[in-house]
């Protein structure tokens, strides 16, 4: 039993444009102990499927159209809205890119993260400003207990970055997702709090997903990954298996485009064109207008996700020619 199972889900968007096929068919697993990282270009449907799993949708425009969000066993999307709010924060927790906007500008940040504790765990302000300090210390903010008054405005992105992380790790969630955590800052900082991330979870032997548009940051920690492109999976993989040989023409093209320290100066090989309308999902395969290997069938028939190997899958149809050229 995985400790989340999301299958086959489906989410749209109603808008006066029409109807945006945000999520076609999204399904994963994630173990406790797991890192996923989803990865695809922006407005790949990667955030869409983890408001869903989280119960944060916006519904409307959004739909839940189809599919299941299994978490220990249990169908989310079944629960009464009261069920599935206990669940955030205390089962599940979620870290977003931007701190600064997740956070109350006006409250200390000891007084936000002590807060917690007083409303799920009924401390007195006394004790939950110790656990807040104990949190501070434990994601690695220097002089916590000097800072733990002071507001968010006053920490540096990356210190903001670590008490996202701290919110979500005090109730000792089971599963965290982290959508683009890292994003807003600077490579030396992303990389200093990815490494604390993939340590907390590997010490609390929490399952994480790690949704990123940069395969770069998530080589190190993730244990597989989910290519995402147009609300569809088009490959998952061990991550050393996805990285040494993918089986998907776009996985391939996010590979060349990841910036080389042996190809300094040179030009990025950056996939040409741009991901499709969600109102108007092209026929066949999805990325068969911007595919450097895309044939008539490709045009027409929309490639089912290909069992290709031992825990790996593609949705191309050409994937065994994908898998020869290496
Ligand atoms: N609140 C919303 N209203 C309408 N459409 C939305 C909304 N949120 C997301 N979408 C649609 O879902 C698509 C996927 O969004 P998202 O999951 O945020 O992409 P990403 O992969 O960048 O995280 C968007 O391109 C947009 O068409
Ligand atoms: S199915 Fe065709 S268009 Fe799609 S990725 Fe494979 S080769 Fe390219
Ligand atoms: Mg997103």
């Amino acid at each position: 039993m995985s400790l989340l199972e999301v299958n086959d889900l489906h989410v749209e968007f109603h808008t006066r444009d029409g109807v945006a096929k945000a999520v076609n068919g999204v399904s994963y697993t994630v173990d406790a102990g797991e890192t996923l990282a989803v990865l695809g270009e922006s407005g790949s449907g990667k955030s869409v499927t983890a408001q869903a799993i989280m119960g944060i949708l916006d519904m409307p425009p959004g739909k839940i159209t189809g599919g299941e969000v299994l978490f220990q066993d249990q169908d989310l999307l079944k629960l009464p809205r009261e069920e599935r709010r206990k669940i955030r924060g205390r089962k599940m927790a979620m870290i977003f890119q931007d701190a600064l906007s997740s956070l109350n500008p006006v409250l200390s940040v000891g007084y936000q993260l002590g807060e917690m504790f007083r409303v799920h765990r009924g401390l007195s302000r006394k004790e939950a400003r110790a656990k807040a300090v104990e949190l501070m210390d434990r994601v690695r903010i220097p002089a916590a207990k000097e800072r733990v008054n002071d507001y968010p405005h006053q920490f540096s992105g990356g210190m903001r970055q670590r008490i996202m992380i701290a919110m979500a790790l005090a109730l000792g969630p089971e599963l965290i997702i982290a959508d683009e955590p890292t994003t807003a800052l600077d490579v030396t900082v992303q990389a200093q709090v990815m490494e604390l991330l993939a340590e907390l979870q590997d010490e609390f032997n929490m399952g994480l997903i790690l949704i990123t548009h940069d395969l770069g940051v998530v080589a190190d920690v993730a244990d597989k990954i989910a290519v995402m492109y147009a609300g569809r999976i088009v490959e998952t993989a061990p991550v050393h298996d996805l990285y040494r040989a993918p089986a998907h023409p776009y996985t391939k093209g996010l590979l060349d485009s990841i910036p080389r320290l042996d190809q300094k100066g040179h030009e990025l090989n950056a996939i040409k064109g741009l991901p499709p309308s969600l109102l108007a999902i092209p026929p066949g395969c999805a990325f068969n207008p911007r595919c450097p290997m895309a044939r008539d069938v490709c045009r027409t028939d929309e490639p089912p996700l290909y069992e290709v190997g031992e825990h790996r899958a593609s949705a191309c149809h050409f994937w065994e020619e994908m898998l020869d050229a290496r």
